[in-house]
Parts: structure tokens; sequence; C-alpha cells
């Protein structure tokens, strides 16, 4: 059966108490995953993050779910004013996005800072899920979840085709050696299922339709 990995990312939307409330409504609702190798990762503010760790543990949910951090330091612990490092995030999140379009363009991160970011991050056992724009764009060494997020299809309403991703991952599988790939950009209840159903794609990057419990959820079941 093919591993399906379904990420939440929640950018800079939801204070504490909202995304309190989100994991309430989404882990009351009944879903079984048994019969699927559908692996759910929530991505939310590092400021949400050790609450919601902390909420799981009196809930009683119907499936399993992970978290993820969107960011790390890449530097080690020290003296780095406002930034977290890979192991103080390790303590709360299993994943970590690295190398998002929106972290490439609005703070300036270079292929080399993200190489770092990627080792920090393998150091302390935290699995890089490594977004890149395009086939063109440098994988760095041990990554083994690459979301390919084309920049036109983030947050536009207009994703990829699915035979586009399909190209991208089959290139990735069979060229970089990327055990396991994923789809990002305009990703919906509707469109999800266009992608996970051909053959190299190993599950999607949500942003916008995460937000919601219910809409996150029908992503979740149609994939
Ligand atoms: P979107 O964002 O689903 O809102 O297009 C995807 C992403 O940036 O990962």
């Amino acid at each position: 059966m093919k591993k399906l990995f379904l990420v939440a990312n929640w950018k800079s939307h939801k204070r504490v108490e909202e995304a309190q409330a989100f994991l309430k409504t989404f882990l009351e609702e009944e879903i079984d995953l048994n019969e699927t190798d559908k692996h759910i990762i929530l991505c939310p503010s590092l400021l949400s993050l050790p609450v919601l760790t902390h909420d799981l543990q009196s809930l009683t949910p119907s499936f399993e779910i992970s978290f993820g951090a969107q960011n790390i330091s890449p530097f080690s612990e020290g003296a780095y004013t406002g930034e977290e490092a890979a192991s103080q995030v390790a303590e709360f999140a299993k994943y970590v996005i690295i190398g998002h379009s929106e972290r490439r363009k609005e703070f300036n991160e270079t292929d080399e800072i993200l190489e770092r970011k990627v080792s920090l991050a393998k150091q302390y056992n935290l699995e890089p899920i490594y977004c890149i724009q395009g086939k063109e764009i440098a994988i760095p060494e041990g990554v083994n979840i690459v979301a390919y997020e084309p920049l036109d299809a983030i947050g536009t309403g207009q994703p990829a085709t699915p035979e586009n991703a399909e190209d991208v991952a089959a290139y990735l599988k069979e060229n970089k050696n990327i055990p396991y790939v994923l789809y990002g950009g305009s990703v919906t209840a509707q469109n999800v299922h266009s992608y996970t159903t051909e053959e190299h794609i190993n599950g999607v990057l949500v942003g916008t339709d995460s937000l919601n419990p219910n809409s996150f959820l029908e992503i979740i079941k149609n994939a």
C-alpha cells in the first residue's frame, strides 16, 4: 500500500486558543485509517506546538496524528536571539518544513542555510519535509520527504496539473532517489484525489484548506 503524508501548514495563522479549538473539533471526528497508510501531520505555530502536544494527551482520537514545525534555526543552541534550535523544536515535533518558498523569498534563505537546517534537523531526529519549487532546485543530502510546490500554485487557487506534479515526482524518485514526494499548492478536498492517485505522489502539503478542521478532514478522507 502506498504511504501518504497529509500535511497541514498553518503558516502565521491561529492564536493558541484557535489552534486548541481546531484540534478539539478535528479529533472529535471518527475516521478509520486502519486499512490505509495515511500519516497526518499538523504544523502549527511554534507557540501553539507545546500546548497542542499537551492537549493531545487528554484527548482520545480515533486516528493518529503527528506534529511538525514550520522552521528551525540554522544554528545549534547558543547565543542566537530569537531563534529556536533543532534540539528545542524536537522536544515537540517529529517533522519540520524546510525550504518553503515563503522562507526563501521573505527571509532570504539560501541553499547553504537550508542545507545547514537539514543537517541539524537530522541530528535531532526531526524529519525534514523539504520544499522545492521546481526540478532544478537543489536537495540536501539525507532528505527523505520532498514537497514539490510550484510558486504560481501557492495560495492562488491555481494548482499544478496532476500530470505536472506526477512528472516531477517520478523524476525525483528515479533520478534523485527521494523516497517520498508530496505535492503542494492550492490543494483542496475536491482535487486531492487527483494527486494522491498518481503513481509517484505520496501525499500533499496543504496551506489554506488546512485551516478549517472540516475541510482538512475532507482532504484526509478524499486522499
Ligand atoms: P496553499 O499553500 O495550500 O494555500 O496553496 C500551500 C503551501 O504554501 O504549502
